[in-house]
């Protein structure tokens, strides 16, 4: 059982369903900076050129063979994945996203599961394990049973990778109602655009605290920041394949 930890985390965890249900339609907005994720024509270059080295960064990951995607959203990333794999399993708890995920990347090859990742085990095991702005969502409590599963998903020699938000102020989804990291480090309070509030898991790490936690769970891990607004991290359990070097991503 995959499951996080205390009532609170509970409640949180079926908040934040619902808040990325709810903000379904809205979601690429974040992504392509607009409307109110506009922050002005330089930093939105700077998001566009980070951008580009986290996919950079997952080409250099060689995703490959049996691919699956975590929390897959939209399909910002799915769009990604999809050529490079022969089969690719997206899971996410949002059947609105998935609606969208498909009609976006609509590839036969592409199977998508509606779960919840707290509580979904792996059916089977894959080369290569992808997740997009999904950790920064799973809260303390769910780090290590989460990892756990990730690992269970993986053959010997399988890769992870994953990208996710630093903490820079231009950097933050935007849309908030309420923002107090010094009171609420590991909560976000976000607001949709009909006026709708929730509460919902979001940590910020450092590429260098998540790249020891992890290898404290005796994870191969190399984790980089981008200058301003992501991080980005490959994963391993066992021996490097042959030609893929720590040094990467
Ligand atoms: C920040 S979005 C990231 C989406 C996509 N990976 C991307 O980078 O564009 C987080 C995603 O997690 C999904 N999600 C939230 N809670 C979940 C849960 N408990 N189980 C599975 N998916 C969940 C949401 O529906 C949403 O699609």
């Amino acid at each position: 059982m995959n499951r996080a930890g205390t009532g609170d985390e509970q409640r949180v965890i079926a908040e934040q369903v619902a808040y990325y249900r709810a903000r379904a339609p809205e979601y690429d907005d974040w992504f392509f900076r607009r409307g109110e994720y506009d922050h002005g024509a330089e930093w939105n270059r700077r998001w566009r050129t980070e951008v580009e080295e986290l996919r950079r960064a997952l080409d250099a990951a060689r995703p490959a063979g049996r691919v699956l995607e975590l929390a897959c959203g939209t399909g910002l990333w799915t769009e990604r994945l999809a050529p490079h794999a022969t089969e690719l399993t997206c899971v996410d708890a949002s059947p609105e996203v998935i609606a969208l995920n498909r009609k976006r990347v609509g590839a036969e090859h592409v199977d998508y599961v509606c779960a919840d990742l707290f509580t979904w085990q792996p059916p089977r095991r894959y080369d290569f394990v992808f997740f997009g702005f999904w950790l920064s969502h799973v809260p303390a409590g769910a780090f290590i049973p989460f990892w756990s599963m990730v690992a269970r998903a993986l053959v010997p020699g399988g890769r992870v990778f994953f990208a996710d938000s630093r903490n820079h102020p231009a950097s933050r989804e935007g849309g908030y109602a309420d923002w107090a990291p010094e009171t609420a480090p590991a909560r976000s309070r976000r607001r949709l655009r009909d006026g709708r509030e929730f509460e919902i898991v979001k940590i910020f790490y450092s590429p260098e605290e998540l790249e020891a936690q992890l290898r404290s769970l005796g994870w191969r891990v190399v984790v980089r920041g981008t200058p301003t607004f992501f991080l980005h991290g490959l994963a391993m359990r066992d021996e490097p394949a042959p030609g893929l070097r720590e040094s990467a991503p």
